[in-house]
């Protein structure tokens, strides 16, 4: 079988080549098709993103428009997803409600399953990227008793989405466009992050031919625990827990360092980030904006920059390059955006849907690809001989 090696968690070997997102974790950098992050943060469209993440290059405005049209047709559920949502208990954890649906869309929707079909491809692509937002609201609105809106196509992308979470059928629903701004950024923030954990997932189940929905809605599961974007819930339980408690954050930071079991500061470190993820230090500067626009100063905030100060200027996270990752900051932003914390990786995973489906779609038509299958080194018994049950 020849030589293999060994690298638990991939630390150094490339699974894939990609031209989508480019990272130097030394310096700090990350582009999506060679657009720095600040750049698209500050000037692109969360969907405009999305087409430039999955086509490869900004789209017209034309183009733009054709996108967003398509997508704004397909918004809708089929009217059977009510009865799916009402059967899960009011307090299902939103992820798990997530990826339930998007698995089941692949029952819906079996005129567009086939890999290999690019008109198939692009229609559940689209699908995809429509139906999200209303099944993160519909969970959201299921869990607390209140009447499931209608998608209103009038309304841009994430207002949309804001109003099918926040807004019920007997008002007018309001928001502050720099709120919708500022979570459209955010969504653009987390679009793409080459071959993370819940992306590898994606390709490493599309390898075997499996369905974009199958593939994304395992990417969904990957994305739910703490070391990823579960971190953005983590993150603010730890606020909250250290504010309740009334700790110090000297202490608390001293309880990291002594590696107490189930301490970490979570929302700092990163696998190839060794230098300031770029994205924390865009929602960083975010996070005071949309607490200011939202009149909503939190105690959280202040917390959170005191333990980055603290963390930053102690020889324990300088010597190991930990810094704040994306997920440090925003977990406080969306609680003043009225969001419950265990709907926040729902918000990572809306955002990360359209970089789910650009690698997934560049895999499928890499002539390079192979199903995904890693080699192992064994370490157990030698051959042995079966023992019969009474003489064990
Ligand atoms: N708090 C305390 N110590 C840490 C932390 C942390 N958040 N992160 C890493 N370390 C220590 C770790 O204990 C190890 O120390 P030692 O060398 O003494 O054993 C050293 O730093 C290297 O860490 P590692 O665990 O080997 O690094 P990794 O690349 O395997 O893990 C990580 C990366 C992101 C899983 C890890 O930093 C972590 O658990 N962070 C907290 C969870 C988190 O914020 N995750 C979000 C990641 S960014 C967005 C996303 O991908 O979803």
């Amino acid at each position: 079988t020849g030589h293999v090696t060994l690298d638990p968690g991939f630390t150094n070997t490339a699974s894939t080549t990609s031209a989508i997102t480019y990272i130097d974790g030394d310096a700090g950098i990350l582009r999506y098709r060679g657009y720095p992050i600040d750049e698209l943060a500050e000037k692109a469209s969360f969907l405009e993103v999305a087409y430039l993440l999955i086509h490869g290059e900004l789209p017209s405005q034309a183009e733009l428009d054709n996108f967003t049209d398509n997508v704004k047709r397909h918004t809708l559920l089929d009217e059977k997803f009510r009865a799916f949502f009402s059967a899960f208990p009011r307090r299902a954890h939103p992820m798990a409600v997530l990826s339930s649906a998007v698995s089941a869309l692949s029952t819906f929707y079996q005129d567009s399953l086939d890999p290999f079909d690019a008109e198939q491809v692009e229609r559940s692509s689209i699908r995809l990227i429509a139906k999200l937002p209303t099944i993160a609201a519909y969970a959201y609105k299921t869990s607390i008793g209140q009447p499931l809106l209608y998608p209103d196509n009038s309304l841009g992308y994430v207002e949309n989405f804001l109003r099918m979470t926040f807004g019920l059928p007997t008002e007018p629903y309001e928001v502050d466009p720099e709120i919708v701004r500022i979570l459209d950024m955010l969504f653009v923030l987390h679009a793409d992050h080459e071959q993370n954990c819940s992306t590898s997932t994606v390709r490493l189940v599309g390898s075997s031919h499996a369905n974009l929905f199958s593939s994304i809605s395992a990417g969904v599961d990957a994305l739910f625990g703490p070391l990823h974007g579960g971190a953005n819930q983590a993150v603010l339980e730890m606020l909250e827990q250290i504010h309740t408690n009334g700790d110090d954050v000297e202490s608390f930071v001293r309880r990291v360092k002594n590696k107490e079991p189930g301490v970490k500061l979570m929302g700092f470190g990163h696998r190839v980030y060794k230098n300031y993820d770029p994205r924390a230090a865009v929602v960083k500067k975010a996070t005071r904006k949309a607490l200011d626009l939202l009149g909503k100063p939190d105690p959280l905030l202040d917390l959170a920059m005191r333990l980055e100060e603290v963390a930053l200027s102690d020889d324990y996270f300088v010597e190991r390059k930990l810094y704040p990752n994306v997920d440090f900051y925003t977990g406080v932003i969306y609680k003043a955006m009225g969001f419950p914390t265990n709907a926040f990786t729902v918000l990572f995973a809306l955002g990360r849907l359209p970089g789910w489906i650009a690698q997934w779609r560049e895999m499928m038509s890499d002539p390079a690809t192979k199903i995904g299958r890693p080699r192992q080194v064994y370490v157990g018994e030698t051959e042995r001989s079966y023992v019969d049950i009474k003489s064990r």
